[in-house]
């Protein structure tokens, strides 16, 4: 398999409000929609839309919400071995919230998603050591997470971290058991302690990482698109391309998927150039609503973006 993904699945419950609630506050919104979404598997689409070829390694409940997951998950080629069902706890959830300027909130319940165990992990193993790339988030059990980590790496597989959604304090080994080391702006800040709102602040922030045992460090910043660091090297800015931003829900794991499909399938072209077009597929996925909804195949994309 190109991309491996070890992580979530939640259904997305999404209600388009004018702007986000404040505290005892009931508002009306004006739309509701209900999406396939979780950051394991909106990544593990994402790299399938594009051409790679993926499986999950996932939990989900045995309920119509896991049915219609699973039915998902083979709708868009995703290899399914290893998704299991569980009558333990429910399908996980994601009541969302996203506002007119696009911005939202979101309450996960994980559910089944922390039913997912290390023997799970021993099941997957062939497919795990395996993979070109292995990409993990913090939507399940950390044990697990770090076990499917250390496992991959040490069969010299590269692993991707996007530690999501943020944490106050990550477990030492999380760190140095990735080959790439990706969080988004928020989640840089919460980890390293110290604001992350410009470029020369991302910049810092990924020395602080590093000093924390991580080898390359890439920070999204959003619309001012992401600042990288290879070891030793010195942090590098990569643009994004202004958008016209409908909801940005998910555009961080597009932005992940997108990095694990090059990683895989285009290793010739150098890391600047990974990250420049994993940021303007996550653009694109900014300008239509909802998660996956928003992720468009390869053939609605433009050819350069596959090109050497
Ligand atoms: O990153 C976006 C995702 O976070 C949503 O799909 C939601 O399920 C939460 O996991
Ligand atoms: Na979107």
């Amino acid at each position: 398999m190109d991309v491996v993904v070890v992580g979530s699945c939640m259904t997305d419950l999404v209600s388009y409000v004018p702007r986000l609630p404040t505290l005892g506050e009931t508002l009306h919104g004006h739309k509701f929609s209900m999406g396939f979404g979780g950051k394991g598997a909106n990544q593990c689409i994402a790299a399938s839309r594009l051409g790679a070829s993926t499986a999950m390694v996932a939990k989900l409940g045995s309920d119509t919400f896991g049915d219609n997951y699973l039915k998902n998950f083979k709708d868009n080629n995703v290899n399914t071995e290893h998704v299991g069902q569980t009558a333990e706890a429910a399908t996980g959830v994601a009541p969302i919230a996203v506002d007119d300027k696009g911005d939202n909130s979101i309450i996960i319940v994980a559910g089944a998603n922390h039913c997912l165990s290390r023997s799970d992990l021993e099941g997957a193993d062939d497919l795990i050591t395996s993979a070109k790339v292995v990409i993990c988030q913090l939507e399940i059990k950390p044990e697990v997470t770090l076990a499917a980590m250390t496992r991959a790496k040490n069969q010299g597989v590269c692993v991707v971290l996007n530690p999501a959604p943020a944490v106050k304090r990550l477990d030492d080994a999380m760190y140095s058991s990735c080959d790439i080391f990706c969080p988004n702006e928020t989640e840089a800040e919460i980890l390293t302690g110290t604001k992350v709102a410009s470029i020369s602040d991302a910049s810092a922030a990924i020395k602080a990482l590093q000093g924390k045992g991580c080898s390359t460090v890439i920070i999204t910043m959003g619309s001012q698109g992401a600042v990288f660091a290879e070891p030793g090297q010195e942090a590098k800015h990569v643009a994004a391309s202004p958008v016209n931003a409908v909801d940005s829900t998910g555009a961080g794991d597009a932005f992940v998927g997108a990095l694990g499909y090059y990683l895989a399938c285009m290793p010739q072209l150098t890391l600047s150039e990974k990250i420049q077009r994993s940021c303007t597929i996550a653009s694109f996925s900014v300008e239509r609503p909802g998660t996956q909804t928003s992720y468009r195949p390869k053939h609605e994309l433009p050819k350069e973006l596959f090109q050497v």
